[in-house]
């Protein structure tokens, strides 16, 4: 084992990967949403999307889990029986109706199901609401349609039946693979059932599956990261995703059910990480973004080599449409007017749309900058790349306005990490982990509010 070397470790690049950036899956992040995005506001915006008739995405958030999942920092809840679950596909139905009033029958490119745990839906749960949606909206025919599995609660029966719906993409929680990280973690999930939940669908036709990795667990190991990589890469998935373990016990305090002096310190986590990318990228995958890998035949890396690759509230996707409609507790919408966030509270939730109003409680209107920087952030991200006088030109403005934005970087530069020029600003490829910190310099409102997990 270690076979692939660790990488320098320069003092300083361990002291920026401690620093709390955001993860930038928007601009600006949700600690910048305000009461400003009323459900009124939202409607306006609604109605506004159904007039343009374009094609657009929707994500519907299955907030619940059959048990909770130590290091979770997803917006979810532990259920052992099916009635809340139930109860809340209520409300699900009743807000596509709220939506589709004011949306209209409109084209859905992308379908999105994600939470907590989408596949603790029964069967006849899930069916009601592919029919709700087919027939309120018009779902295209070859619609992406995604959906995040737990591979502990997948039947082939299970599978054959999102298949039966329409379902052509699945994401797998996998983490870890070592039996001593999975103890302390609280996720008991040997290789064997993974590799079950990936013959299950693929014996239904499920093809495209995605699986999440995560390094900076307790307990975890460079060696157990090599091992959990190459076991996982020998099941040919065609995407993997590798997440940081994002330790924010203040929004989460379930996390302090973990060992906390047995979580790696920075250095070791730079270390893990450039083990899982090593092992991926030998495996055959390319690098996609910050966190992502894939074949090159999936729609993700074409999406990348055609310089169409974008960053939403779920990772990166080669979904290029304009709105993404959030539906459930805690969901937010992007409208090409700004961002608006439902409550988290799901009887709240519940009450709101059985009233028939839009459960939106926050958000954020884009003005001018934040339509200019969000561009710059996303083509850091997508591209580690930003050509600030082409953006800047866009949005009628010229590269000067960065100036300040620029300086902040001094110490990137110096090291050598980020090639700078007044016009444009370029991740070099071996610092791609720094990505976040050089978008942050970007970020007109960081330091304002809100507290973010470590930069790596
Ligand atoms: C909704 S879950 C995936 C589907 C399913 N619930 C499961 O766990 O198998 C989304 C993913 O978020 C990642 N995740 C959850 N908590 C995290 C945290 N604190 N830090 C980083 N990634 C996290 C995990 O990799 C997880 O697979
Ligand atoms: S990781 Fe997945 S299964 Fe575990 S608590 Fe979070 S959403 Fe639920």
């Amino acid at each position: 084992m270690n076979t692939l070397p660790p990488p320098d470790l320069h003092p300083t690049l361990v002291e920026l990967a401690r620093r709390p950036v955001p993860r930038y899956t928007s601009y600006p992040t949700a600690p910048q949403f305000s009461a400003e995005v009323t459900p009124a506001r939202h409607a306006a915006w609604l109605d506004e999307v159904g007039q343009a008739g374009q094609a657009i995405s929707l994500y519907l958030h299955v907030p619940f889990c059959r048990a909770l999942c130590h290091y979770c920092g997803c917006a979810t809840q532990a259920v052992r029986r099916d009635a809340p679950v139930r109860t809340y596909v209520e409300g699900l139905h009743q807000e596509i109706a709220l939506l589709a009033a004011r949306l209209g029958r409109v084209e859905v490119a992308h379908l999105h199901w994600g939470g907590g745990t989408p596949n603790i839906l029964p069967p006849d749960c899930f069916a009601g609401l592919m029919e709700d949606l087919a027939q309120r909206f018009r779902l295209r025919p070859d619609m992406e349609h995604a959906i995040e599995l737990d591979p502990r609660h997948l039947t082939a029966e299970g599978a054959r039946h999102l298949a039966a719906h329409g379902v052509t993409r699945a994401s797998l929680g996998v983490q870890t693979l070592d039996p001593l990280v999975q103890e302390a973690i609280g996720r008991v999930q040997p290789l064997a059932v993974v590799r079950a939940a990936f013959d299950h669908l693929r014996d239904a036709g499920i093809a495209a599956i995605n699986a999440d990795l995560m390094y900076g667990l307790p307990r975890q190991t460079l060696d157990a990261v090599e091992a959990t990589a190459t076991a996982l890469a020998a099941l040919e998935p065609s995407r993997l995703a590798i997440f940081g373990y994002a330790h924010v016990p203040w929004m989460r305090p379930h996390q302090g059910l973990m060992p906390q002096a047995a979580l790696p310190d920075a250095a070791e986590r730079l270390r893990q990480a450039a083990m899982a990318r090593a092992v991926i990228e030998d495996a055959g995958y390319r690098e996609i973004g910050i966190d992502h890998f894939a074949r090159a035949d999936d729609p993700l890396a074409l999406a990348q080599a055609s310089g169409h690759l974008r960053r939403n509230f779920q990772g990166y996707t080669d979904d290029d449409a304009t709105t993404l409609i959030g539906i459930g507790a805690t969901a937010i919408s992007r409208t090409p007017r700004g961002f608006a966030q439902n409550t988290a509270d799901t009887p709240a939730w519940r009450r709101a749309v059985a009233a028939g109003q839009l459960p939106v409680v926050r958000g954020k209107a884009f003005d001018g900058d934040d339509r200019l920087r969000a561009e710059v952030i996303e083509s850091l991200l997508c591209t580690f790349d930003a050509d600030l006088a082409a953006i800047a030109g866009r949005h009628g403005a010229t590269a000067a306005c960065f100036a300040d934005d620029l300086v902040r970087l001094d110490p990137l530069v110096a090291a050598g990490w980020v090639a700078r020029t007044e016009a444009r600003v370029t991740i070099r490829s071996h610092r791609h982990e720094l990505a976040r910190l050089v978008a942050a310099a970007f970020d007109a409102y960081l330091g304002q509010q809100g507290r973010h997990a470590a930069a790596v």
